[in-house]
């Protein structure tokens, strides 16, 4: 029996590689969990590799590919997305299998072009487009910005079988587990959503797009590029990619305060007591410069209400909330209730930075927004009362969508 690789139907063996060396994803986004790069071999009438891993992990894969090739060719290699991470092995891959027919859109040979300069022996395929690979069919269509321009799944029409590259993916290595029946979804929900809201959730408009595309069909199993396969149910990570590209939420509140001496700390505290008070559950609360934006962003996305919190530096806010907003601006969150506090010392500017951001945002704003003067004191502690009475008769007026969004 081989161990290395994973038969996961008649025609189609699981190749993917985990990676727990890589630090972060992007070199942005902690990898705490590992993740893995999926690929997929359909050995059929024809051979058709589907998509290939990050190269770091190349000399594993092309062991696995060379093993569930079993002598035979590899006709086709099928490039649904050229994000380096599942397209720096290509080069590699063509010095063992020369004669492989690589398969991609328009996008997708301009990128292999640029990337590697690869030019030749490319078939080019457009929305809808059909490869006949005898016994098996794929049907290509385009998801454009999901998670690149150039990005596509495919659909293997006999089988019912989705290859979605990024799309349904996951952070966190598959640790034997392969199938979403394997797993314990406990341990990958999460890093699922870490994943959404990390590197897809910037695009949810065209995220709503391809779910519209793709619904018309009779999906029996979901093969993403990271993550856990989807052949029991799922319906289960559809509709979480569909929660959370709406913006739909959870009933808490995160509290994310940056603050040098402690005093800004000291307001977020009153205000998750007060929050309590008010019957708010599920509240947490960040040091921003602790805690990486990923896990804040994560945070963020999911809970219903966010304060954020400021203290004054260099006249403008603290550098690390800077930092923050400024994902927060490019991830256009909606559908979320926003309060803002903040100290300052003598010219203020940490409040002054939150407002500017939360102008130009869909959040929905609280009116009092207490800033105090060194430290909270008086009618400061009077204000951030008032604040979390205004957060909780908020969440009672315009509810979270859910008790608890992963739920699924
Ligand atoms: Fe897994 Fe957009 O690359």
């Amino acid at each position: 029996m081989n161990t290395r690789t994973v038969q996961m139907t008649d025609f189609l063996t699981y190749i993917g590689v985990n990676d727990r060396e890589t630090a972060r994803f992007e070199n942005l986004w902690p990898l705490d969990k590992g993740v893995a790069y999926n690929s997929y071999l359909m050995t059929g009438e024809k051979t058709c590799l589907m998509d290939t891993v990050k190269v770091n992990k190349v000399d594993v894969f092309l062991e696995k590919l060379d093993e569930a090739l079993d002598g035979r060719e590899l006709d086709y290699l099928v490039i649904h997305h050229m994000e380096p991470d599942h397209s720096s092995s290509i080069q590699n891959l063509l010095v063992e299998y020369p004669n492989v027919k690589l398969v991609g859109n328009k996008k997708t040979i301009e990128f292999l072009k640029d990337f590697y300069g690869i030019t030749e022996n490319i078939l080019e395929v457009k929305d809808g487009d059909e490869l006949d690979l005898g016994d098996r069919k794929l049907v290509f269509y385009t998801t454009p910005m999901l998670h690149w321009p150039e990005s596509m799944v495919s659909f293997e029409v006999n089988s019912g079988v989705l290859f979605s590259q990024d799309a349904f993916g996951a952070f966190g290595t598959l640790d034997g587990a392969i199938f979403d029946d394997e797993i314990n979804w406990d341990n990958h929900k999460d890093e699922m959503a870490r994943y959404y809201t990390n590197i897809v959730g910037k695009h949810s408009r065209q995220v709503q797009v391809a779910l519209k595309k793709l619904s018309g069909l009779d999906i029996k199993m979901i093969c993403p590029v990271h993550g856990p396969v989807w052949r029991e149910n799922p319906g289960r990570v559809v509709e979480l990619y569909d929660r959370l590209s709406k913006y739909q939420s959870q009933n808490g509140v995160v509290i994310v305060y940056g603050s040098m001496y402690g005093n800004t700390e000291e307001m977020a505290d009153i205000l998750a007591r007060e929050l309590v008070e008010n019957g708010v559950r599920n509240v947490q609360v960040f040091d921003v410069s602790k805690t990486h934006p990923s896990y804040l962003l994560n945070e963020i996305w999911k809970n219903k209400g966010v304060l954020l919190g400021s203290c004054s530096y260099h006249n403008g806010l603290y550098p690390n909330m800077l930092h923050l907003v400024n994902i927060l601006e490019e991830n256009k969150i909606q559908n979320h209730i926003l309060g803002l506090f903040g100290s300052y010392s003598w010219s203020g500017g940490g409040v002054r930075g939150l407002q500017a951001f939360a102008d130009g945002q869909k959040f929905q704003v609280l009116e009092t927004i207490p800033q105090a003067k060194c430290s909270a004191k008086g009618e400061d502690i009077d204000g951030l009362r008032t604040l979390a009475k205004e957060m909780a008769d908020a969440l009672k007026e315009n509810p979270a969508d859910f008790e608890s969004l992963l739920e699924v």
